[in-house]
């Protein structure tokens, strides 16, 4: 691919006469009528032609961000995290920027690998892989799997074909705290992933990795957290794996050729907030790595990131239409026609989003509310106490920024109401990538009495 396409936004602020406009995809404008387009399309056009709810990917907006990471971090190999969002497209996109692929299950791999992706490009992750899910990723031909528990180093080596040999990483939990909320923490000891490198789990790990002639140990992970947006803990993590590779080298004699640093890069969701800033990320990065290796004087070891939300996130809009607004003691609620099955994150971690108003002008004071969905939970907010035209009424559109990671691949079933579909833009054009689940769906899942 040659074109050239806007650089991502960095940062959650920007134009003062638009200062909601940062956190939307690059290609957003506002139109006549107060509506916006994003990838050229005006999002009530969308919203007719596809129904509501409905989500919105930028094509050109993930791609930006793809080549983003690659400028930045041009000695690395990239890989998206396909948990954020997958669909075939998505798969495409990434491949052909150049990216590779961290998976998390057989339903990925295969959709991925069916789809045309090179599974040598692949990463396998999990804290409890499935022998199922190791058959696969064998038969398949991943290109590493990240071993994540000692009982998995014999359970990969026995599935290995006698001759061959499987590339394979460790996870260790170098025992750092960083992320946006406890449920996304996992670099430290005291959760499920990884092998504590500060108890010496880990360095007993590398050693019985290392007696396995079936796998090659080509190196290190480790995935701090989630929404992270300082490089500080970045750079921790630099220093404590080198240690722990220079002791791998002392203890076993092997240089590890390859540091994976995971996810984790934060971006706003709401004008104001910090996103973690990708090239300043690859600067420092680079610049620790190059110290702390020279210092043990170990040969520095090949990068490898995994960003999900960073890619994903904000590629992303949601689109409801306003089924009811009323008065509940001292608050409004305005109900949309989505919610938590759509968007579980707002009640899994308290994330607060910034809604607007498209498809109408409006000149009507702002006044505060609750964006509701139409689940049957109290808790069921899909944003909290944010500012929205006083006149908005039944039939409105609200779009929601931000939404592209972590939405729809964390949908549920929640009373049977369907995931909606996910429509890509670009250059003007919108095309159908997922359709939307429909009682069919549902039905033919159900073939019991
Ligand atoms: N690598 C590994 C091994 C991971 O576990 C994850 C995310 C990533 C990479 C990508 O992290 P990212 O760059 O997207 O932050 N559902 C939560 C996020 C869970 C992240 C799980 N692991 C949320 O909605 O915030």
């Amino acid at each position: 691919m040659t074109t050239t396409l806007p650089l991502p936004r960095s940062r959650g602020t920007g134009d003062a006469d638009l200062p909601w406009l940062p956190v939307w995809p690059g290609s957003t404008r506002p139109t006549a009528h107060g509506d916006l387009s994003v990838g050229g399309v005006p999002l009530a056009e969308v919203a007719e032609r596809f129904g509501t709810p409905v989500y919105l990917v930028d094509e050109d907006e993930v791609r930006a961000r793809c080549r983003l990471y690659r400028e930045a971090f041009a000695e690395a190999e990239i890989h998206y995290a396909a948990k954020a969002f997958l669909c075939r497209a998505m798969a495409h996109w990434v491949e052909e920027e150049g990216l590779g692929l961290d998976v998390c299950s057989r339903g990925e791999l295969e959709l991925a690998v069916t789809t045309g992706f090179p599974a040598e490009r692949m990463i396998l992750h999990g804290n409890a892989k499935s022998p199922d899910e190791l058959e696969a990723a064998l038969r398949l031909g991943v290109g590493r799997i990240v071993i994540d528990s000692t009982a998995e180093i014999a359970r990969i080596a026995a599935l290995v074909p006698y001759g061959a040999r499987q590339r394979v990483l460790l996870r260790i939990a170098p025992g750092i705290a960083a992320g946006a909320h406890p449920a996304v923490r996992t670099g430290t000891a005291d959760q499920k992933f990884g092998l504590s490198s500060t108890d010496g789990t880990a360095q007993l790990a590398i050693a019985r990795v290392l007696e396995q002639p079936r796998l090659e140990l080509v190196g290190l992970h480790c995935h701090l957290g989630s929404q992270i947006s300082s490089v500080k803990p970045y750079l921790l993590a630099v220093r404590r794996m080198v240690a722990l590779m220079h002791g791998t080298r002392q203890a076993h004699g092997a240089v590890l050729p390859e540091l994976d640093l995971g996810g984790g890069h934060a971006i706003a969701y709401r004008p104001g907030e910090d996103a973690l800033d990708v090239r300043a990320l690859a600067s420092r990065v680079r610049a620790e790595l190059r110290s702390a290796c020279a210092t043990v004087d170990l040969p520095e070891p090949r990068l490898l990131l995994e960003p999900g939300r960073a890619i994903a996130g904000p590629a992303g809009v949601a689109l409801y239409r306003v089924l009811s607004v009323k008065q509940n003691g001292r608050q409004t609620f305005v109900a949309v026609d989505g919610g938590m099955s759509d968007n579980p994150r707002p009640a899994l971690y308290g994330v607060r989003y910034a809604p607007r108003l498209v498809g109408r002008a409006a000149s009507a004071e702002l006044s505060p509310v609750q964006v509701v969905g139409r689940h049957c939970e109290a808790g069921d907010v899909l944003a909290a106490g944010v500012e929205l035209p006083a006149d908005i009424r039944p039939g409105d559109l609200l779009a929601v920024p931000a939404s592209g990671a972590y939405h729809l691949s964390m949908a549920s079933g929640y009373n049977l109401v369907g995931r909606p579909p996910v429509v890509a833009v670009t250059g003007g054009t919108a095309r159908l990538l997922v359709r939307r689940e429909s009682l069919a769906d549902v039905r033919s899942r159900d073939v019991g009495l």
